[in-house]
């Protein structure tokens, strides 16, 4: 069999030729919407008058055989047809004759491909935000058992004031939460019909996109068919989506190892989901949530791929956008199996309360409450914290902490000390005294785990 645009050319492609051409190998992952895709435009041809009800039938029945041969395993993709789009529209000619070639009519892979790419795209960003909310879940459960278990929050990766664990933890669920809606965002973008587009002006043929659209439960149909087939904004959109899902998650993974150290010892690994070394036997590594640290920079470098690949190119359609396809793929994956191994691994993991509550202990962390003490005494803020330095430089020289100073030692920086500024400046006072919204204190907190409950319910139903 001929190439389906073979007759122009006196020549068979060049076997280097066809290798090189091909995205046979990586798009045959469409071939379940290029599929889905022609059984929709057949319908539409029908109901247009374009083709008759025994052709659609033939052809819609052929259509859904192949599928299932799919589906099944049953397919064997011909390499000599360059691409997804082709072998299938080959089995279809090879299953019902000529009017397998009737599929093709006020249609090409420009507009083909654009199709299939925003099916999977629908499909595989559902996926990923019921994986967003599973994670989110997770959080929330975790949270909901540590809004008292206090820790040190940090700039500059140091001790900087006493917060909670679930404080912590509720900064990532914000950001998981952000995650979640920009893929719904760009979802809205994704779900507009390119078909119809044709390889660049549309057709001439008496076509009803908005009936493919409907057929297919897209939203609305592109309206400018150069744009129709050019556009991969919504792939790129994407890939950045994706990009952020994985800083978030490389970030949390950075604090994960830091944390898995012997040096904080915050949480330990479960041993099933840690590993050894062959070397050195007393060795527990968390290699899960490096993988994950170091898994982002593929992610990152498919965004960058696909905007390097389309920033100059002309329109309409141009063979350099068959370069969209891996990336995407791989980050998609990349970012699935990430959400996907986050969740029991955290549900394992155990919290160590002692070591965060001590790591309070050191280290000041109550040096702004001191400050504020004072403030609330009527001291302007900077001479507060003026008076809360000279405080802790005396406790260092001293080789104490700010609770183990005497009242008179207070007293002799600031008349205004009594003896409730022990209590006062106690781990547990400081973030019970932070009840701002967003802030750590248990009360506040619950409050914002619930309204996060809340969200989560919201979005499961749609
Ligand atoms: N394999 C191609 C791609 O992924 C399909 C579209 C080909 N169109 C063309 N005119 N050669 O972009």
């Amino acid at each position: 069999m001929q190439q389906l645009w073979g007759s122009r050319f006196s020549k068979k492609l060049d076997e280097s030729v066809n290798d090189f051409n091909s995205s046979l190998s990586f798009d045959k992952k469409l071939c379940k919407y290029d599929i889905q895709g022609s059984v929709a435009h057949v319908l539409m041809l029908k109901d247009q008058k374009i083709l008759d009800e025994d052709e659609a039938l033939l052809l819609v029945n052929a259509l859904n055989e192949i599928l299932l041969d799919y589906e099944e395993g049953k397919i064997v993709f011909d390499t000599a047809f360059e691409d997804i789009h082709t072998n299938v529209e080959k089995l279809l000619i090879e299953k019902v004759g000529d009017i397998g070639k009737k599929v093709h009519t006020a249609r090409s892979r420009n507009d083909q491909v654009a199709l299939d790419v925003r099916m999977y795209l629908k499909e595989e960003t559902k996926a990923i935000q019921s994986l967003l909310l599973e994670l989110l879940k997770t959080l929330l459960d975790i949270s909901k058992q540590h809004t008292e278990t206090i820790m040190p929050g940090y700039t500059h990766l140091q001790r900087a004031q006493p917060i909670t664990f679930a404080h912590h933890l509720g900064a990532y669920i914000e950001m998981f939460k952000r995650d979640f809606e920009r893929l719904s965002d760009s979802y809205k973008r994704i779900n507009i019909l390119p078909l119809g587009s044709g390889a660049l002006a549309t057709t001439p043929h008496n076509i009803d996109r908005y009936k493919t659209a409907q057929y297919l439960g897209f939203d609305d149909v592109s309206l400018n068919s150069l744009d129709g087939v050019s556009d991969r904004d919504f792939i790129i959109e994407t890939l950045s989506d994706l990009s952020l899902i994985m800083t978030h998650l490389s970030r949390f993974s950075e604090e994960l190892v830091l944390w898995s150290s012997f040096e904080f010892k915050f949480i330990e690994l479960d041993d099933g989901f840690s590993t050894g070394s062959s070397l050195m036997p007393q060795k527990k590594n968390p290699d899960i949530p490096e993988l994950i640290r170091g898994k982002t920079g593929r992610v990152y470098g498919s965004l960058v791929s696909l905007l390097t690949t389309m920033k100059a190119l002309p329109l309409a359609y141009n063979k350099d956008m068959q370069e969209d396809k891996e990336p995407l793929f791989d980050a998609v994956e990349t970012v699935k199996l990430c959400l996907s191994i986050l969740p029991p691994m955290l549900k394992t993991m155990r919290i160590n309360k002692d070591k965060m509550l001590s790591a309070v202990k050191e280290g000041f962390l109550n040096a702004t409450d001191v400050a504020d003490y004072l403030v609330k005494k009527g001291v302007p803020f900077r001479d507060a914290h003026e008076c809360a330095g000279a405080l802790v430089a005396y406790a260092i020289q001293q080789n104490k902490t700010l609770n183990e100073l005497t009242i008179d030692e207070y007293k002799q920086k600031s008349i205004l000390f009594e003896d409730d500024i022990f209590e006062e400046i106690s781990p547990q006072k400081s973030v019970l005294s932070r009840k701002v919204t967003g802030g750590p204190a248990p009360d506040t907190m619950k409050k914002v785990i619930e309204m996060n409950e809340k969200w989560i319910k919201n979005n499961e139903q749609n």
